[in-house]
């Protein structure tokens, strides 16, 4: 049997990582464009409990989806991760992830502060429905959500950047869910029900926030 180790276009990253990437920026800017006005607080609860729920997807779909989507694929111990960040530094990184085209060590590290930042906002903006602690909790509601926002901005920059420095454009690469590859290197294939059932659940999910329909969360 032949092995075809020439480079072509293959799938990395399925529809439903894919759906959840964008959906979560739309419901971050989303939940910031709506933070501050009283008229639209149903939907800041929306986009931001939506956040959440799309946060929550994304864990069960670290352990069961595809290849490149699976936490043990690119969560790596802090060591690795240190010597993967001083080596980008100092220029001494193989740039091209040739054997590895899912994330690398320090786009995993923000990945798992934006899950966890996400997260501790939706927590906090509940307990602020509920009245726990007062100002205290909107506080610390507005600086999570500050940090998250500048954890959102490196994130951004990064992938720009690393696109430049890998010649791989990974913006464009979230959106076709393909990069240069080995066919050995492609997922088992791009999981398209899972992704549309994600979006009609998101639109749902507005929806019934939206409307006051789960009163238990929004009052
Ligand atoms: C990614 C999600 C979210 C982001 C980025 C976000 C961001 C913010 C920000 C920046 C403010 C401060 C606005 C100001 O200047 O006064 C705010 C206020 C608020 N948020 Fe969120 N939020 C999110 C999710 C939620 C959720 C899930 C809830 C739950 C119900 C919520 C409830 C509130 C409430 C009640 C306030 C008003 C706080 C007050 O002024 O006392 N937020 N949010
Ligand atoms: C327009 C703004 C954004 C762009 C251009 C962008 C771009 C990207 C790119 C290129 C990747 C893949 C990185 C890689 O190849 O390793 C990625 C992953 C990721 N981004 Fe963003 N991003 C944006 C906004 C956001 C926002 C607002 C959030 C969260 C609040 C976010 C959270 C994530 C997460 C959690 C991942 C990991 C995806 C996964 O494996 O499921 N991004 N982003």
């Amino acid at each position: 049997m032949r092995v075809t180790t020439q480079k072509q276009w293959v799938l990395v990253w399925d529809l439903p990582v894919r759906v959840f990437h964008w959906l979560l920026v739309i419901s971050f800017a989303g939940a910031w464009l709506t933070a501050e006005s009283e008229a639209q607080q149903m939907l800041h609860y929306a986009f931001g409990y939506s956040a959440c729920a799309l946060i929550l997807f994304r864990i069960v779909w670290g352990v069961i989806g595809t290849r490149y989507a699976r936490f043990t694929h690119f969560i790596k111990g802090p060591t690795d991760t240190w010597h993967h960040i001083k080596l980008l530094f100092t220029g001494k990184s193989s740039l091209r992830f040739s054997s590895n085209l899912g994330h690398n060590p320090a786009g995993a590290l923000a990945m798992i502060s934006l899950i966890v930042l996400v997260l501790l906002i939706g927590i906090t903006g509940y307990w602020i429905v509920k009245d726990y602690y007062g100002d205290f909790m909107s506080d610390a509601h507005e600086t999570i959500a500050n940090i998250a926002l500048g954890v959102v901005i490196i994130h951004v920059l990064a992938a720009v950047i690393m696109s430049y420095m890998q010649k791989e454009n990974l913006v464009k690469a979230m959106v076709t869910g393909k990069k240069q590859g080995t066919p050995s290197q492609a997922i088992r294939g791009p999981l398209n029900l899972v992704g549309i059932v994600l979006v009609l659940a998101w639109v749902y999910l507005m929806f019934v926030i939206y409307s006051g329909a789960i009163a238990s969360i929004t009052q």
